[in-house]
């Protein structure tokens, strides 16, 4: 598949394992989604623009290299708030945008119930963060939510992305990189990804509907 990333590194895989494995509570779940938001961080910006910079180290003086560029992180509520601190981290200076989005039960459809994205300065790199690209609808939306703002150059972070998803994703968005822990190949009649990890939203937040 074209313009998609999937992780290719024994971290993701061995750090991946336990995030699906069903046992995993929902603290350890989130340091999880945390390691592997990292991995998927780093890899979605190998190429983001340098600039120089001067540097004095204890023993002399330099030029180093710092980023140039403004970048903006857009979360997608709720699950999408997982991966924004550390991708924060690793991007100190990236504005945060978040966007509401939940997937209605009866038709898989995104419903948006928050968006402030501005109107002008758009950024120049834009990451939205999904822990889960299932039908691939929610992306969808909130991809062009920033294209709608002009950012020119919209990614994605998604930890475990079904196949079908990222393909109805590409056929509407076909220049916009997809980087993913993880493709599956399959979605169940209900629309979740298999074997996937469940629902990403309550396992992090600790609200499986059995915990109420
Ligand atoms: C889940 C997930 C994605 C979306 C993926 O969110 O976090 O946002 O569904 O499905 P899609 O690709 O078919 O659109 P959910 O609706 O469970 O909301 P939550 O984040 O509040 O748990």
């Amino acid at each position: 598949m074209q313009h998609v990333y999937e992780l290719d590194h024994p971290l993701a895989a061995h750090h991946l394992s336990i995030l699906r494995d069903s046992v995993t509570p929902s603290a350890q779940f989130r340091i999880q989604v945390r390691l592997l938001s990292m991995l998927l961080a780093v890899k979605a910006t190998e190429d983001l623009d340098l600039e120089p910079v001067a540097v004095t180290t204890p023993l002399t003086r330099m030029e180093g290299k710092k980023l140039t560029g403004t970048t903006a992180i857009v979360p997608i509520l709720r699950a999408g708030l997982g991966l924004v601190e550390p991708v924060l981290e690793l991007l100190p200076d990236a504005q945060v945008w978040h966007l509401g989005m939940y997937r209605d039960e009866a038709t898989a459809m995104p419903v948006e119930y928050y968006s402030k994205l501005p109107t002008i300065n758009p950024a120049k790199v834009g990451f939205v963060l999904d822990p889960m690209l299932a039908t691939g609808g929610s992306v969808r939306a909130a991809v062009a939510a920033l294209k709608r703002w002009g950012v020119p150059d919209v990614r994605v972070l998604s930890v475990i992305a079904a196949r079908e998803g990222i393909e109805r994703f590409h056929a509407e968005h076909p220049d916009v990189r997809v980087y993913v822990a993880a493709v599956d190949e399959e979605l169940n009649p209900h629309k979740f990804i298999v074997p996937g990890l469940g629902d990403a939203g309550d396992r992090m937040f600790n609200t499986l509907p059995w915990n109420a």
